[in-house]
């Protein structure tokens, strides 16, 4: 049977993506038009073990919409991983009348969201992550800002690879995931792709890429390499010894998290952290929201943990074949 649930509580968690905000907004808005109260918890876990637990009114998130970051900031929290700290954080919630909770996300958040749900709190998750590496979604929050960032950042560098004739190899985020790399890669028009799904560290394959691209023409050769492979910089030395062509290694990192968020994640964002709230209002518990084939969906999370994402195989054949 369904639980009623009078207070809600929201967090973010993990590493944190442009439009938190935005889900956060919706979150405590949409709660209070269903008379629920709405608290904030400060940290993600980490904040919750500690109690860093604050009221929501509308008020509360006036002119965040267009804020990059989270305004309930985050952390990663390792007693949380423990029954000790899983135990603790579901008195703390029963403690603060917190019923149910919203758990703003990648897949560990889940993990965590569950082990409350498990605890009797009534926990819902939203993906905000900008790796895009949620199997049940097709969009997760933060994404579309973060490859747009990144996208403007390498076009700068290619600019500058362009004129100096030389070879950028250009690191972006994604955890062991591909999905930036390879949307950066079609978007700026990169030479090679490396994604940690696929690649096969076979570095002689670079080498003859950049001597016959060189041979056909080309002025520079821009390399997007995925975090998941890593080691950009003593790749750019190898590649410059084998080549002779000067190569440079330049890593994107943080300034992919921040940012106002694009419209994309303002629109996604409030839509999913709205159907976060409602999903608990209807009492419902240990479910995530997704967007599944053009439409908002839920799942179970143990369910939605157990799926399994790939790159799209075609996409990938396309920027392959954008190369030549
Ligand atoms: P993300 O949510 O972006 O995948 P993490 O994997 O860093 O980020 O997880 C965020 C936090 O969620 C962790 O610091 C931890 O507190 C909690 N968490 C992750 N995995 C688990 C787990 N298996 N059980 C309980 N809590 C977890
Ligand atoms: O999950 C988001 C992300 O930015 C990943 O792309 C990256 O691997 C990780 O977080 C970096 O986290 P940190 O904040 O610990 O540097």
């Amino acid at each position: 049977m369904a639980k009623e649930v009078k207070t809600i509580g929201v967090l973010t968690s993990g590493g944190d993506a442009p439009g938190m905000n935005a889900a956060i907004r919706a979150v405590v808005r949409k709660a209070l038009s269903q008379g629920l109260k709405v608290k904030g918890i400060n940290q993600g876990y980490k904040g919750l073990l500690n109690e860093e637990i604050i009221d929501m009114d509308a008020r509360s998130v006036s002119d965040t919409l267009a804020k990059g970051g989270t305004i309930l900031y985050t952390a990663r929290c390792s007693a949380f991983r423990t029954e000790e700290g899983q135990n603790q954080a579901a008195e703390i919630c029963r403690k603060h009348g917190i019923d149910g909770l919203v758990v703003i996300g990648g897949d560990g958040s889940y993990a965590g969201a569950q082990k409350l749900a498990a605890r009797g709190i009534n926990t819902i998750g939203v993906p905000g992550t900008i790796d895009l590496d949620i199997a049940c979604t097709d969009y997760t929050i933060g994404f579309d800002t973060a490859v747009n960032t990144a996208m403007e950042a390498i076009d700068k560098v290619r600019d500058t690879s362009t004129s100096h004739e030389r070879c950028s190899i250009i690191e972006v985020m994604g955890r062991n995931a591909g999905y930036i790399a390879l949307w950066c890669g079609i978007a700026n028009g990169a030479e090679d792709i490396l994604l940690p799904e696929l690649y096969d560290y076979d570095e002689q394959v670079l080498i003859n890429n950049i001597i016959n691209n060189r041979k056909r023409g080309k002025k520079h050769h821009i390399i997007i390499n995925a975090e998941g492979i890593g080691h950009s910089t003593s790749m750019a030395r190898r590649i410059e010894a084998a080549t002779g062509v000067e190569t440079r290694a330049t890593i994107l990192g943080h300034m992919q998290r921040g940012g106002s968020p694009t419209c994309r994640d303002r629109v996604y964002a409030s839509v999913m952290g709205a159907y976060a709230a409602d999903l608990l209002a209807e009492g419902k518990t240990n479910r995530v929201v997704a967007y599944r084939d053009g439409k908002y969906v839920n799942y179970d999370i143990d369910e939605a943990l157990a799926m399994q994402k790939s790159l799209p195989e075609y996409v990938v054949r396309v920027a392959k074949a954008m190369t030549i």
